[in-house]
């Protein structure tokens, strides 16, 4: 099955959905190892529960970005992935890893991008009174969450929502959402050309 390795820094409900997906054949992919930043998070439980490896590879632990860099990109590289997925990962990976990985790593977000990027997609649509968001899976390039859009879904804001209550139903269906494409990124690939990004395998000509 396609290998893939998920990144983590929390609570791992979208890596949870993943591990649910992968016990069905019929999914196409596994998840083969997971990567934190953070150690004593509840994702790396659920990894663990799954019988699935983990690694944590801390920031602090490193004298600078690019040494934490290399070594989360080795710490991924470890478990051969087709795909690597953020699901949740609130570090920006960088050069080194996007030259191992760039075009086959995607990340999940929590607003229909390119609104509201970086750590606080939700509380920021909030904030700015829109009364839809959703949530965007793309490719990851060098940018803050400005790589080429994969899925994206709606979802409506309604008027007493909380950044806890809106967030909440952005992550059911985000979830579901995330589970959908990666199983077509595995079974039909992703064809990235420019901006533009597609489930499916390039035409052959
Ligand atoms: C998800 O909503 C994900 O989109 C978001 O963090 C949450 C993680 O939940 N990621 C970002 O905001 C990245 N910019 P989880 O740990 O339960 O999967």
């Amino acid at each position: 099955a396609h290998r893939l390795v998920v990144l983590v820094s929390g609570t791992g409900s979208n890596l949870a959905a993943l591990l649910d997906a992968h016990d069905d054949p019929a999914f196409g992919a596994r998840v083969v190892g997971v990567v934190s930043d953070r150690a004593g998070v509840a994702a790396l439980d659920r990894a663990r529960e799954a019988g699935v490896p983990t690694a944590v590879v801390a920031l602090r632990d490193f004298p600078d970005r690019d040494a934490w860099d290399r070594a989360l990109t080795e710490a991924v590289a470890v478990f051969s992935p087709d795909t690597v997925v953020l699901a949740g990962f609130m570090k920006l990976v960088g050069a080194p890893f996007l030259a191992r990985f760039g075009g086959r790593t995607v990340n999940t977000h929590p607003a229909l991008l390119p609104s509201f990027p970086g750590a606080h997609g939700v509380r920021d649509a909030l904030a700015y009174g829109v009364k839809v968001t959703g949530c965007s899976v793309i490719v990851v390039d060098a940018g803050v969450d400005d790589g080429p859009v994969v899925a994206q879904e709606a979802v409506a804001v309604a008027d007493d929502d909380d950044e806890s209550s809106l967030h909440e139903r952005i992550k059911v269906v985000e979830r579901r959402l995330l589970v959908d494409v990666v199983g077509r990124i595995a079974r039909d690939g992703l064809t990235v050309d420019g901006r533009r990004a597609r489930l499916g395998r390039p035409a052959a000509d």
